[in-house]
């Protein structure tokens, strides 16, 4: 098959070189986006009369059937036409005659592939959103319901204070409103146009960038051509932005997946997102989570992959460029995934109250609160710390809890001690009085579930 490029060359491609240099195995992603943008390229053409109307109508008619065709799976990419625009014009030619070769008039594929990805990306950053959105929704929803369910809160994954559970949660539902707001923000600097740069330095034809940058949907044209065609950035900045809402989805597994163990048995999966062990009956392992906490490396990968392949790179396109896609790509489709998955996963999940509050009964959590209760009575902070560093030492030897020990035993410690120190341990009481502003207190959390609900 003669190239599209053939003109120059006195020999066939060499097989080998054929399929290494070719992308269509994966650019092919991007059909719909090349259509979109040669669209609106020849109908500037059209309206700029460096084509006439009826060629711009011809073409544009062609890659409607081009579009449906691809729609219907009924194409056969070849290889030995590199890459998703060469095989999209091909077909144009063969669909409508020699008219089809001048869609390429006044453009590049360098800026060619630049507008794809940018539509691509915008698509899937929008689309992404509403799947963030889904996930925080569940958390609300889960939220919602648990207010007043109690559970040990964790540094260092010992037990430190309680917290409410919906607190807990909403913890989670932050970190991804904040990644929301990270892929909306991302929509500005992905809403810059390339189209018109040709492959380097602009083009003698008179085009109009603003107009296909308007009939896109972009915000308007790089201002620089060298720029527009070299510029990776918006991928790298969907790459960053991935890499931190995976690991805020990485973290909620591993919660997950700790507090359905045995030893936590906080909550119970659903069992339609769980699976069995071939050998050992009793299993029900949390597959779904660990995947999700496991696809991390991935996506940090893709991140590391397109920063390296960047660096150093001369202006303006280098076929280097060719490997931005894959990793973009990769990315886009795990999280999809992913986000699909957690969701519904959360929304079905037990979570068993029961089971918390006895944990929260069963250990020193409520210490920091005799502390307080002292240093309210007037005795230094600092002192007041040690002394009750005393009495949970004293209570531990003894195999009791600290609402265990009697008023005699607390006044052996101090005698500020007095029979109110009890309603001030009780687990409720402890979460309650954290009622400064974004605390856990039950009143706090009402406040932050109604503004939660706001950003959904
Ligand atoms: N398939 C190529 C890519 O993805 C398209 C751009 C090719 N440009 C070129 N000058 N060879 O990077």
């Amino acid at each position: 098959m003669t190239k599209l490029w053939g003109g120059r060359f006195t020999k066939p491609t060499n097989q080998l070189v054929e399929e290494y240099t070719s992308s269509i195995g994966f650019d092919q992603k991007l059909a719909m986006h090349d259509i979109k943008g040669s669209q609106a390229h020849v109908t500037m053409l059209a309206e700029c009369s460096i084509i006439t109307m009826e060629e711009s109508e011809q073409i544009k008619e062609g890659l409607q059937k081009i579009a449906g065709k691809i729609a219907d799976g009924d194409v056969d990419y070849s290889v030995a036409d590199e890459d998703i625009h060469m095989n999209i014009e091909r077909m144009l030619i063969e669909e409508i005659g020699p008219v089809g070769g001048k869609l390429h008039t006044g453009r590049s594929r360098n800026d060619q592939v630049a507008t794809d990805m940018h539509l691509y990306l915008r698509e899937k950053t929008n689309e992404l959103i509403q799947l963030v959105e889904a996930v925080q929704a569940a958390l609300v929803s889960q939220a919602d319901q648990h207010v007043e369910t109690i559970l040990p809160g964790y540094t260092h994954l010992q037990r430190a204070q309680p917290v409410s559970f919906a607190h807990h949660l909403l913890a989670y539902f932050w970190m991804f409103e904040r990644d929301k707001e990270r892929l909306h923000d991302s929509l500005k600097r992905i809403n810059w146009s390339p189209l018109g740069a040709g492959a380097l330095a602009g083009t003698p034809y008179a085009i109009d960038r603003q107009m296909t940058s308007d009939q896109l949907g972009f915000d308007k044209p790089y201002p620089n051509s060298l720029d527009a065609v070299s510029d990776r950035d918006f991928i790298l900045e969907f790459l960053s932005i991935s890499s931190i809402l995976i690991t805020h989805i990485s973290r909620l597994s591993e919660e997950l997946i700790l507090w359905s163990s045995q030893e936590f048995d906080f909550i119970e999966l659903d069992d339609a997102f769980c699976t069995g062990s071939s050998i050992m009956p009793q299993k029900k392992n949390p597959d779904v989570p660990e995947l999700l906490r496991g696809k991390t490396g991935r996506i940090y990968g893709n991140l590391m992959g397109l920063l390296t392949l960047l660096k150093g790179l001369p202006l303006a396109y280098n076929k280097d460029m060719q490997e931005d896609k894959e990793g973009m790509f990769d990315t886009v489709e795990t999280l999809d995934g992913a986000l699909h998955l957690l969701a519904p996963m959360i929304e079905t999940m037990t979570v068993k109250t029961s089971h918390m509050r006895q944990a929260v009964n069963e250990d020193y959590s409520n210490a920091t609160d005799i502390a307080d209760y002292l240093a309210v009575k007037g005795l230094p902070f600092r002192q007041a710390h040690e002394v009750i560093g005393k009495i949970v030492l004293y209570a531990i030897e003894k195999q009791k809890f600290l609402l265990e020990l009697s008023l005699e035993e607390y006044q052996q410690f101090s005698n500020l001690f007095e029979e109110d120190i009890y309603e001030k341990l009780a687990p409720d009481h402890v979460v309650a009085v954290r009622d400064s502003e974004g605390g856990t207190g039950f009143d706090q959390v009402h406040k932050q579930l109604h503004l939660a609900k706001q950003h959904i």
